[in-house]
């Protein structure tokens, strides 16, 4: 039997008037790379504040490893194993590299708070090893030699591996990745395919990934989901999506759509 790691029962949330996403039901099989496309505005990212504890639905439920965390709050949500990285990059402006990398690790932390002012040595035995790990995240994402720049300041593709690095350090079971190749240059989004699926592979962690970039799509995930106005729209392999009439029409409208069936 499957073993599935993620379960969303009918989750429906409605700002104000507007119903942005419905009827999200899905269950995401442990140590897979799923994608979530759609077209702008079809509730991806508001799929991925549920799931995370950020957006409450207004009915429906989240289950994760069984258990129902639709109520927990981001920082439990996170502490249960759920780890994400942000459409528009959020990293702490100042910080260096190894800082940002070290805010993920606070999560483990087993130190109580009143610890950190006084230096305990318990206390600073675990900052040197959050910092061991922190440098050893940051070796996997090749940006050790970036560790004392300020994160702010670099490029946009190692800013984005940046945030994996930071999501990783949380010690995840599941890793949400919200448009990864945003920004990226050809060569650094073909260079994510391979790296995704390394970070699957070595931290042992499964994917769900929101992606506009159709190549990385196509070439990095197992299944596939659709969402189009809030709604699933279709599920499958990436042959099958690819050819999926439905799909085509969401992207590109209903005529290319019909036209894409007679060729
Ligand atoms: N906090 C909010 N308050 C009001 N409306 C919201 C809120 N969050 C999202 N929405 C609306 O919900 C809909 C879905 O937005 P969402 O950001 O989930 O889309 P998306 O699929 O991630 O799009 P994109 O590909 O452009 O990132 C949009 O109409 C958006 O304006
Ligand atoms: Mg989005």
């Amino acid at each position: 039997m499957a073993d599935i790691i993620l379960k969303t029962e009918d989750v429906m949330i409605k700002f104000g008037g507007l119903t942005a996403v419905s009827g999200f039901s899905i269950e995401v099989e442990r140590g897979s790379i799923t994608s979530l496309i759609g077209p702008n505005g079809a509730g991806k990212t508001t799929c991925f504040n549920i799931i995370t504890g950020f957006y409450k639905p207004t009915s429906g439920r989240v289950f994760f490893k069984g258990e129902d965390i639709t109520p927990l709050e981001p920082h439990l949500v996170c502490k249960t194993g759920i780890a994400r990285t942000f459409q528009n990059i959020r990293l702490f402006s100042g910080g260096t590299v190894l800082q940002n990398v070290m805010t993920g690790c606070w999560v483990r932390q087993k130190s109580p708070w009143w610890s950190a002012p006084i230096q305990l040595p318990s206390f600073r035995r675990e900052e040197r090893q959050m910092k061991e790990r922190s440098m050893s995240l940051l070796g996997a994402v090749g940006l050790e030699k970036l560790a004392q720049e300020t994160a702010t300041g670099l490029p946009y593709g190692a800013q984005r591996r940046l945030e994996i690095a930071r999501a990783l350090a949380t010690e995840p079971e599941l890793l949400l990745l919200d448009e990864p190749a945003a920004g990226m240059n050809p060569q650094e989004s073909l260079e994510l395919m391979d790296f995704i699926r390394h970070i699957r592979d070595k931290f042992k962690v499964t994917i769900l990934m929101i992606e506009h970039d159709m190549k990385v799509v196509m070439g990095v995930s197992e299944w596939i989901r659709v969402l189009d106005y809030g709604q699933l729209i279709a599920e499958g392999t990436p042959a099958d999506i690819r050819t999926n009439t439905k799909v085509i029409e969401a992207y590109l409208g209903k005529e290319a759509a019909g036209k894409a069936e007679a060729r």
